[in-house]
């Protein structure tokens, strides 16, 4: 069982030269020398923390995606703890989401003494399936928290409609979809509460961070207290009427974003339409460039979604009898860095011990995990990166299926 005929075709994994000579990461940030200054201004200014920053980015942010309001955050995380409390989710309800998502945005729930509980994903874009959203409703269930997986919008007409005709409070976890659109709209626009996180591989970073946006008032307000404390107002409020006086109202937590990080929000927020059109036009080779590659499925695109591309997942056709962690051991040879998204979160041993999952209860996420791939997607990446990786994908497996055809 040769692999390989030639050198060229030898896998670094066996041996052979490595497509680079150094790790293409699947994800990382872009900064530049605007970024620095703005976030040096602020720092020579009179406020690290809450200043005059989170107000311009917030303002600017929300403007970004056409919502009437944006409260940021200490980190997405945070973003999804106050749009669960701000839903009221509590220790009687239940909170219905993906099984194929990072495990905060289903831990949110978990935060407010709420249950989620899990709704498998359809089988073409891996977002929730609003049948299986209809299936598991009860009369616990207060909120849905579809995620937009990749970047690519969930089925926002169909979860709201869910959501009017129960009475439920859509939380739409877009932490991989800033820039993406749904029928023309941007998402965070639509839903009830949109949360976005600004971790280093995501559009736009500050360091850590996140956001939630929403079109009602009194969400935001409540959100604006959550993540100070519960305290009426702010120090900086306080000291420009020259006031010492506040009051705790609620029961909130320290989940603000300091000045120095919405500096970098706010410089890096004018680059944004040029980091997604960059991540459309890399997303474009891959999927031309595999399209004509035999069990390679490249992610789904649904007419009315224009996708974000935060991830770009490829899945490998189980029939060319390859395994998932062959190509990611021989993808990493190459110093390809792909990763995986991801685990499903009720495979977790924590939702495993606590709930008695034991993996074949969303057939749909746990099969697609078992072949998903995600690809170096980051809008810094060259022409000649992503060359590299069509190159060591197609040669990863031609050379596996040549094995397999020789067996
Ligand atoms: C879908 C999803 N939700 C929530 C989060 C949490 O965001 P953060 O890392 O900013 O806390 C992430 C982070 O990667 C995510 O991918």
């Amino acid at each position: 069982m040769s692999t390989v005929a030639t050198t060229r075709e030898l896998l670094a994994l066996h041996g052979g030269t490595p497509v680079r000579s150094t790790l293409l990461p699947y994800g990382r940030q872009s900064i530049d020398e605007d970024d620095i200054q703005g976030v040096l201004e602020t720092l020579r200014s009179d406020w690290l923390t809450t200043g005059p920053k989170v107000g311009e980015f917030e303002e600017a942010f929300a403007s970004f995606v056409g919502a009437k309001y944006a409260v940021a955050f200490s980190s997405g995380t945070a973003a999804l703890h106050g749009a669960a409390f701000v839903a009221g989710i509590g220790p009687a309800d239940e909170a219905i989401t993906s099984p194929l998502t990072f495990a905060a945005s289903a831990n949110c729930v978990l935060y407010q003494g709420g249950t989620p509980i899990f709704a498998d994903v359809e089988p073409h874009t891996l977002n929730i399936d609003p049948d299986r959203i209809t299936a598991a409703l009860t009369s616990r269930t207060k909120a849905i928290i579809p995620i937009d997986y990749a970047g690519h919008p969930a089925d926002l007409d169909r979860i709201l409609d869910i959501a009017d005709r129960h009475n439920l409070i859509v939380i739409e976890d877009a932490c991989h979809a800033l820039g993406a659109e749904y029928r023309g709209k941007r998402v965070g626009s639509m839903a009830h509460m949109t949360v976005f996180s600004f971790h280093p591989v995501k559009h736009l970073t500050t360091g850590e961070g996140g956001m939630v946006t929403t079109n009602n008032p009194l969400y935001a307000d409540k959100l604006r207290k959550f993540r100070n404390h519960g305290i009426s107002s702010g120090a900086r409020e306080r000291q420009h009427h020259g006031q010492w006086h506040y009051e705790m109202v609620l029961l909130g937590y320290n989940y603000r974003l300091p000045d120095i990080a919405c500096a970098l929000g706010l410089s890096q927020l004018a680059k944004l339409p040029a980091n997604l059109a960059r991540r459309r036009e890399i997303a474009a080779m891959y999927t031309s460039a595999f399209a004509g590659i035999d069990g390679i499925v490249v992610p789904a695109t649904r007419p009315e979604a224009n996708p974000a591309w935060h991830l770009y997942p490829i899945r490998v056709d189980p029939r060319l009898g390859i395994t998932r962690e062959e190509i990611f051991r021989a993808l990493r040879a190459e110093n390809i860095g792909v990763n995986v998204h991801y685990i499903p979160v009720h495979l977790h041993p924590y939702y495993r011990d606590r709930f008695g999952y034991r993996g074949g209860e969303f057939p749909v996420a746990e099969s697609a995990f078992e072949s998903l791939i995600s690809l170096p997607m980051f809008h810094g990446m060259t022409n000649v990166d992503v060359v590299d990786v069509i190159r060591a994908v197609t040669l990863v497996l031609t050379s596996y299926s040549k094995r397999n055809a020789n067996a």
